[in-house]
Order: structure tokens, then C-alpha cells, then sequence
């Protein structure tokens, strides 16, 4: 290995040019380019060490450092900016790599040996990814290797010009002798120079998702993390950095979020030098990963952004980007069927005759998917409630004395409203959890996550599975492949209602979530024409990693229109309104007592991709059943556009009493805004609504005051909505171009 590294060194001497379009290396000097962003780094010509250049605005130049006094401590790589940051060896801040070897030490050396560049992106062997053909992506792979404990790495940095998003994961190859175990992954790892930078992350909890803080980068560590197991509701695996005077629609912001479904840790460290290390990736309190002489550790892969148009540009090029190159469900580009969910109206007291009359309810309400969500299944431990049933997938003779394959006829003999289709069906499971009341855990006590003798804790009365486990990956895949072959089903809401307690070793969660990949890879590969929701506990999994594989998610099992206004703008900061589930449910809402007007309710609905009802239709008001045909006509007219176009956040809940957001179609032609007043005020008055995205030149006719006026205008002026007296309330204006 010696002497290929040496090989190498000298060859950077003779300075090759090489370019593959979007990568460009002089040397080993590598370049990045895509439309408005440019990623530079090197490798140290006298240690072999990879050394970060820029990450910005578009430069191809290599520019000497900072200047840092070599004198005191902190000396040598200290005071670099690195890509791959290892342990020992002069840098005193986090590492991406923290491996522990055979004989206890935790030192690493990762110098250059060779790169490679290749069309395309390879994809990431059982894991989700991005993914793109040869005109959309380019990869440049960098193998390092660590020549005293024969430990090679190879960086993966894909490039995709268009959404100025680059791709990095990491492969570690134990190709030593003796066992070696991953402390941490961060699967994206750069140093920023010395730059003020503020972190937007969205924290919460059940019911509170979502919500925006941001926070100055300042000396030491700024950090959240998941250790729930899974992404969960505490902290979205996204964060963005951005200067100080970076708004919503001006200034430098980079968007950083993981493609991963379990616990996770995200770092901005400031040094002495004033530079900013980003670390991002797995979360070390769950890392602990053996791997052995000849075996291969792929990590999780991490998307960064870079946007000069502020928050608004970062968040729109990730959504362009996850539903071109992330998301592979054929149901991403289209049009979400308008369902009904049984659970808020009906909850566990169902039967097949319950169920179809509320079906025949919804479908004189212009439903056309209708959705039996949990207590249809148990047999020995009926699922009559939360305490018992869970894992034991065969109907309820009692409800569903013929099994699910008649009822689900009947459902689909109702035709949808003004259509000579029949109405769909969909339905809901929890797989990956199991109640101690149950034929299933009596059956396999130990299939269940647990740590020797200590007690099982309970949550929601449940335990999870060990999806690591292959005979729990068997058991999914074969229960829910018998549920959707045993009736017309075209919809599955898969949830999720706990986190994880008792691990036996650190790693099991990320032993879990490959289990997991492969058990919906496995599923979304048999069943493509399912369309799949997840849900977990309502957006406690809300992920880039199960993006992957569902197109869509339930954002919230908060559904009191206000609070979704905040958690609905709160999830666009990173992922597209088309994957957001949501649904108008009954007031006063269950969760908060508030009464919200039916049509503010349908407004924060349909701008989401699937938009439904969670209610009991016979306990509608006469104003409510009244609004309702207009709602359901809006939220098919603006559906195309929630699922295509390009959204902008006007003003937010947080800063503002009359939040606003607005959708303008792919080819520019229409725009839908959405307006809300939530408190009515005296004084002062709204302010005007400023609208984006428009072509200043064109000139757009509106459906509020039936004026038509220039892209300019509505940008500049902005639209004066007459707010009446009265909280909670919302206006719904179409613009079309003339
Ligand atoms: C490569 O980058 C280094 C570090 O910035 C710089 O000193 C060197 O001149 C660069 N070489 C070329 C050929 O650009
Ligand atoms: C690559 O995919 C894009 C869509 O992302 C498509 O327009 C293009 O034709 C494809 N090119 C090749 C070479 O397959
Ligand atoms: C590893 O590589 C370095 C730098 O080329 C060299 O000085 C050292 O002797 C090598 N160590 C081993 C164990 O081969
Ligand atoms: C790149 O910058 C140009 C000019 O500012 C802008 O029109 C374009 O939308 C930007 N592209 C992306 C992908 O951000
Ligand atoms: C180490 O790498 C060499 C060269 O690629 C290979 O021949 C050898 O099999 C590897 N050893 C292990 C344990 O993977
Ligand atoms: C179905 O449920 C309803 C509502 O709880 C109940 O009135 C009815 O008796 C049940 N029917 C059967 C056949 O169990
Ligand atoms: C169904 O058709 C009627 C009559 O044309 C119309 O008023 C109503 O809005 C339509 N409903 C739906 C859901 O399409
Ligand atoms: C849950 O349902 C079972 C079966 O119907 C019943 O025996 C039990 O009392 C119920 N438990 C609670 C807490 O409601
Ligand atoms: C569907 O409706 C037709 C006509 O009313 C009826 O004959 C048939 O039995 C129904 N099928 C089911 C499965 O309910
Ligand atoms: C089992 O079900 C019974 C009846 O609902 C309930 O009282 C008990 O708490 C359940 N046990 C567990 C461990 O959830
Ligand atoms: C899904 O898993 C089953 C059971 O392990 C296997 O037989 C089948 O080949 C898998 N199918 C796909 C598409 O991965
Ligand atoms: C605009 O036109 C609509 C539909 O014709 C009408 O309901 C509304 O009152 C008009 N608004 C104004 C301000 O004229």
C-alpha cells in the first residue's frame, strides 16, 4: 500500500487535468461544480490528508488558507479545514470517523491512495438513496486507507448540477486481520472557515412537530440528535446553516439532511479558529458497529444544498430534488386520491356493517379512497382497544365474519361521486410492533427488542419487534403480503407508535433499520401499484430515508388547523408538500378544543400532496356539509399543482399573524395562494401579501378581486386581503396568467 501512496503523492506533482463535466480534478485537486455551487477540496500534498477548500458560490480557483499561528497546542491539522476527519493526530475537535481497533486503541490515519469519477451514482448497497441516470448526477469516489491497522475508506461525493445538491457517504473496508468496531459515522463531514452561521433545525415532540429554532453557531458544539431509534418527532434529521442576514428569500443557506430512518446526531462545532465543522450522521450513543477482516460498512448517505435564494431556494431545491431523485414511488408525480380515514370518527368501535355504511357516507361526500384504520384484525386477543391484538394480523371474525375479501368488495361497489369508478380501499397496520396481549409474543417472547433480565418497558401499552432479526423480516413481509393479497387493497398506512427502550448492544436500532429497508424494499418492489403512507405516531418518521420507498407521509396526529399551519411550513423547510398527508377532522379538535371553520380546516388540508377526511360525516354541521362539495372541488382543482409546482413560504405563523404560502405551477401559468388571518386584530392591519416566483413582465388575472395585474405588482404591492371580523379565518386565491 506504501508504495501506491507514494505512487499517488508523486503523481500530484505532474498536474493532469481531467474533466467529466460537473467534476473536475487538477491533480488531486478536486472540483464540483453545478449550476450555482461549487465543492473544493484537495489532498495535502505532504501528509496525504484530504483538505477542504470551499463549499459556496461558484469558484474553480485554489486559494491559499488562512493564515493561523502555528504556535501553541493547537497546531498542525488542527487548524485545517478536513473532509474526513479521523481520531489522533493533532485534531482536537469531533471526528467523522471514530474507529476502535482490535488492540483498544482508537487512532486512524485516512490518507489518499486514489480516486475515481463515474457517470451516474452507483447506488448504496440496502440502503435508500438519491439516484440519477448519467445526464443527472456525477460521482467522484475517494479511497483513503489507513496503512498500520489495513483499514480503507472510500468517499462517495455525487454531484447533481441542476439542484446544486451534493450526495456524500462513506464505506469503510476492514481489510486488517482482526475485528474493528465504528464508534461514529457522520456521513457528511466539512469545514467551514471562520464564518458566522445561524442552524435552523425544527424541534418538537407527538403532536408538535416540526417547529422552527434557530440558534448561533457559536464556540464549542451546537448539536441535537435522536437516540429514540428511529428519526422521531424530538429533532428532524435536517438542519440548515445560513449568515447572519440570510431572510427567506435572499442570502447564502446550506440545507443538510439525512437520508435515515434511525437515531441520528447532527454537529456544527466552532473551533478556536473561528472554522465551523459540520458533523452529520449516525448518533454515536447507537453506533458501536463491529466489522470484520473482509466486511464492508456502508454508511447512511447525507444531502447538502447550497441556495443564494435563502431558506425558500434551499427548500425548494430539495423538494425538486426528492421528488425527481429520491422518492421512486410511481405515485410521487401524481395526483393524490381525496380519502377518508375511519380512525377520529368511528376509532376502534368497527364492524364490516359500521364501516360500510361510513363508507357510503363518504362516498356521497365525493371520497374516493376509504381508509379502515386500526381494530379490524386480532382474533384470540381482539383489537378492541390499545391493550391487546397488536402483531396477530387476521381479521376479527366477529367484525369481519367473512374475512376482509367480501367487505372490501362492497366497498369498492360504491362508486366515487360523478364517476363510474368504484370507490378504493385502503388499510391500516402497525407491523413492526407487537402487544404483550397477543397470540404472537406468547408465540415468540423473544422476538421482541429487550436487554437480558430487565424489565420490557411498555409504551401505548406495546412492544417493537426486532426487525434486525430475519425471521421478523420473513414474518412482515409474508403477513402483509397475505393482507394485500387477500382483497382488493390500494392503500397502506404503515405506522409506527413507539420508540425504542431496551437495546441489548447500542447498535441494535441500526441493525433495525436496515432490517426494516429491506423489509419495505422488499414490499414496495411486490406491491408498486400500493399506494403507501407511512406514519409514526404522526411524523415521528417523517424521513428522507422512507421518502425513498413511500411517497407520502401523515405529518401530524395534530390536526387543529392552526398548529398544522406551523408543523405543514415547518416539514416544507426540507421535504415537498406533495409527500405531506392531510386531513380535515371534526371541532371542536380532539387535541386542543379549538373551533376552526370547515373552510380554514380544507385551506391548511389541500396544501398538502394527499388530502382527506379523518371525521365522522353524520355528525357534520349543516354549514360544514354545506362547504363541504366546494372544499372537495377545491382540493382536486389545486392538487396537480401541490404535487408539481414550486411552493413558496410567504409569511410564517411564527412571525407573523396572517401566515401565507403559495404554489406556482411548473409551466408558470397558475398560482395558488393560501391566506390566513389567525387572531383577529383592531389594529394594525394585515400586511400586504407579497407573492414569489411570478414572472414580473406577465400579467396574471385573480379570482379575489377579479383584477388582473402584473407578476410585478403582486410581487411588489402584494395582495390586500379584507379580513373580516372573527378568528381563523382563510381565503383560497387562484391566479392564472393571461
Ligand atoms: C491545488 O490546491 C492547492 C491547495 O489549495 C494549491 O496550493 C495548488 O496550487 C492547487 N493546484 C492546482 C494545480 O490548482
Ligand atoms: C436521464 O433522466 C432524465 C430525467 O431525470 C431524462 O430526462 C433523461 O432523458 C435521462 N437521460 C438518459 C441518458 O437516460
Ligand atoms: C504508512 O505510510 C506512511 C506514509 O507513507 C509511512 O511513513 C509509514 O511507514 C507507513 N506505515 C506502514 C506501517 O506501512
Ligand atoms: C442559479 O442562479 C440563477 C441566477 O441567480 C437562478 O436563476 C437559478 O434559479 C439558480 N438555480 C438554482 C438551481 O438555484
Ligand atoms: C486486503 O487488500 C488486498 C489488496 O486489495 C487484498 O488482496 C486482500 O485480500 C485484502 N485483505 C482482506 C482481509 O480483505
Ligand atoms: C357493528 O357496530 C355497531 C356500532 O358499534 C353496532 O351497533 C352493531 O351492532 C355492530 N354489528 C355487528 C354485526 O356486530
Ligand atoms: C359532482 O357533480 C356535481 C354536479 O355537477 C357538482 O356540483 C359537484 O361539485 C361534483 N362533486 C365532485 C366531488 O366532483
Ligand atoms: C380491551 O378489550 C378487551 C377485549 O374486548 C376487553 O376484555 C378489555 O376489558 C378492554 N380493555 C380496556 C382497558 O378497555
Ligand atoms: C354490488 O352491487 C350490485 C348491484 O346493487 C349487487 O348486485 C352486488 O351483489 C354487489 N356486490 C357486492 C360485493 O356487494
Ligand atoms: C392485557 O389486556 C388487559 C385487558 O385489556 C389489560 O388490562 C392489560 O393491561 C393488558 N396487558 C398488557 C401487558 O398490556
Ligand atoms: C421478498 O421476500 C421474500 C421472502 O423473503 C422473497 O421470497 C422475495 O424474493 C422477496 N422479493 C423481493 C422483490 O425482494
Ligand atoms: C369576483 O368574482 C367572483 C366570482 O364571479 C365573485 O363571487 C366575487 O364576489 C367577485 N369579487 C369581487 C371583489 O368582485
Amino acid at each position: 500500500m506504501v508504495g501506491v501512496r507514494e505512487l499517488a503523492l508523486l503523481a500530484m506533482l505532474v498536474v493532469v487535468v481531467v474533466g467529466q463535466g460537473a467534476i473536475t480534478t487538477t491533480g488531486t485537486n478536486f472540483t464540483l461544480s453545478g449550476d450555482n455551487v461549487s465543492y473544493l477540496f484537495h489532498v495535502d500534498s505532504k501528509s496525504g490528508d484530504l483538505v477542504s477548500d470551499h463549499f459556496g458560490g461558484p469558484s474553480t480557483d485554489f486559494t491559499p488558507p488562512a493564515y493561523i499561528s502555528p504556535n501553541g497546542w493547537n497546531d498542525q491539522l488542527a487548524n485545517y479545514r478536513r473532509e474526513f476527519p479521523d481520531v489522533g493526530r493533532s485534531d482536537f475537535r469531533l471526528p467523522a470517523i471514530h474507529i476502535q481497533h482490535a488492540d483498544g486503541d482508537t487512532v486512524s490515519a485516512f490518507l489518499y491512495e486514489s480516486h475515481k469519477i463515474v457517470q451516474g451514482k452507483p447506488s448504496l448497497p440496502g440502503l435508500p438513496a438519491t439516484y440519477g441516470n448519467e445526464s443527472d448526477v456525477t460521482t467522484l469516489i475517494v479511497h483513503l486507507y489507513d496503512n498500520v491497522t489495513e483499514v480503507s475508506a472510500a468517499l462517495s461525493y455525487s454531484i447533481f448540477p441542476a439542484y446544486n445538491a451534493i450526495a456524500r457517504s462513506f464505506a469503510i473496508t476492514n481489510n486488517g486481520t482482526e475485528d474493528l468496531v465504528i464508534e461514529r459515522a457522520a456521513s457528511f463531514s466539512t469545514d467551514f472557515p471562520n464564518l458566522d452561521l445561524n442552524m435552523i433545525e425544527v424541534h418538537g415532540d407527538w403532536a408538535h412537530e416540526f417547529n422552527r429554532v434557530t440558534r448561533k453557531i457559536d464556540y464549542g458544539e451546537t448539536t441535537f440528535r435522536s437516540t429514540e431509534g428511529y428519526s422521531s418527532h424530538l429533532h428532524n434529521p435536517f438542519f440548515a446553516l445560513v449568515s447572519p442576514t440570510t431572510t427567506e428569500t435572499t442570502g447564502e443557506a446550506w440545507g443538510f439532511n439525512l437520508v435515515w430512518t434511525g437515531s441520528f446526531s447532527a454537529t456544527a462545532e466552532r473551533f478556536s479558529n473561528g472554522y465551523v465543522r459540520v458533523l452529520f450522521g449516525l448518533n454515536p450513543l447507537h453506533t458501536n458497529i463491529r466489522v470484520q477482516p473482509g466486511e464492508t460498512f456502508q454508511s447512511p448517505e447525507a444531502v447538502a444544498i447550497y441556495s443564494t435564494e435563502g431558506v425558500g431556494g434551499m427548500s425548494r431545491s430539495f423538494h425538486d430534488l426528492y421528488r425527481n431523485h429520491l422518492s421512486r414511488s410511481q405515485y410521487t408525480h401524481q395526483t393524490r386520491p381525496i380519502l377518508l380515514n375511519s380512525w377520529e370518527g368511528l376509532g376502534f368501535d368497527i364492524n364490516q356493517t359500521s364501516l360500510f355504511s361510513l363508507a357510503g357516507e363518504s362516498e356521497a361526500l365525493g371520497v374516493q379512497l376509504f381508509v379502515n384504520d386500526d381494530g379490524w384484525f386480532g382474533v384470540e386477543y381482539p383489537r378492541d382497544n390499545d391493550t391487546m391484538g397488536l402483531g396477530d394480523w387476521t381479521p376479527n371474525p366477529a367484525k369481519f365474519p367473512d374475512g376482509l375479501a367480501p367487505y372490501v368488495a362492497q366497498i369498492n361497489n360504491y362508486t366515487i361521486l360523478n364517476s363510474t369508478q368504484p370507490l378504493k380501499f385502503g388499510i391500516w397496520v402497525e407491523p413492526e410492533m407487537v402487544n404483550p396481549n397477543s397470540t404472537l409474543y406468547h408465540e415468540h417472547p423473544d422476538w421482541v427488542l429487550h436487554a437480558g433480565k430487565y424489565s420490557r418497558s411498555l409504551t401505548r401499552n406495546q412492544l417493537v419487534l426486532n426487525v434486525s432479526m430475519p425471521e421478523v423480516q420473513e414474518f412482515i413481509i409474508n403477513f402483509v403480503s397475505n393482507i394485500l393479497d387477500s382483497a382488493n387493497i390500494d392503500y397502506v398506512k404503515w405506522d409506527n407508535n413507539r420508540g425504542m427502550h431496551e437495546l441489548a448492544h447500542p447498535s441494535d436500532d441500526y441493525n433495525y433499520v436496515l432490517g426494516l429497508y429491506r423489509v419495505i424494499d422488499n414490499l414496495t418492489t411486490k406491491y408498486p401499484d400500493v399506494l403507501w403512507e407511512g406514519c409514526a405516531s404522526g411524523g415521528g418518521r417523517f424521513d428522507a430515508g422512507l421518502l425513498h420507498y413511500w411517497p407520502q407521509h401523515w405529518t401530524s396526529d395534530n390536526t387543529d388547523a392552526s398548529n398544522r399551519v406551523t408543523i405543514q411550513l415547518g416539514t416544507s423547510l426540507v421535504y415537498p408538500p406533495s409527500a405531506m398527508a392531510c386531513h380535515i377532522s371534526a371541532i371542536p379538535n380532539g387535541l386542543t378544543h379549538r373551533n376552526i371553520s370547515i373552510e380554514y380546516r380544507g385551506h391548511v388540508a389541500m396544501m398538502c400532496g394527499s388530502f382527506g377526511l379523518e371525521l365522522n360525516p353524520s355528525e357534520l354541521s349543516a354549514e360544514e356539509s354545506a362547504a363541504i362539495p366546494g372544499i372537495m372541488a377545491d382540493a382536486e382543482r389545486v392538487n396537480p399543482i401541490v404535487i408539481s409546482g414550486d411552493f413558496y413560504r410567504l409569511a410564517l405563523p411564527d412571525n407573523s399573524n396572517w401566515p401565507g404560502a403559495q404554489f406556482v405551477s411548473q409551466n408558470g401559468s397558475q398560482s395558488i395562494v393560501f391566506a390566513f388571518q389567525q387572531l383577529y386584530m383592531v389594529k394594525p392591519a394585515a400586511p400586504p401579501l407579497r407573492l414569489q416566483g411570478l414572472d414580473p413582465q406577465a400579467r396574471y388575472a385573480n379570482d379575489y378581486d377579479n383584477a388582473t395585474y402584473s407578476g410585478a405588482t403582486y410581487m411588489n404591492v402584494g395582495i390586500n386581503v379584507a379580513w373580516q371580523q372573527g378568528d381563523y379565518q382563510s381565503q383560497l386565491i387562484t391566479l392564472t396568467k393571461i
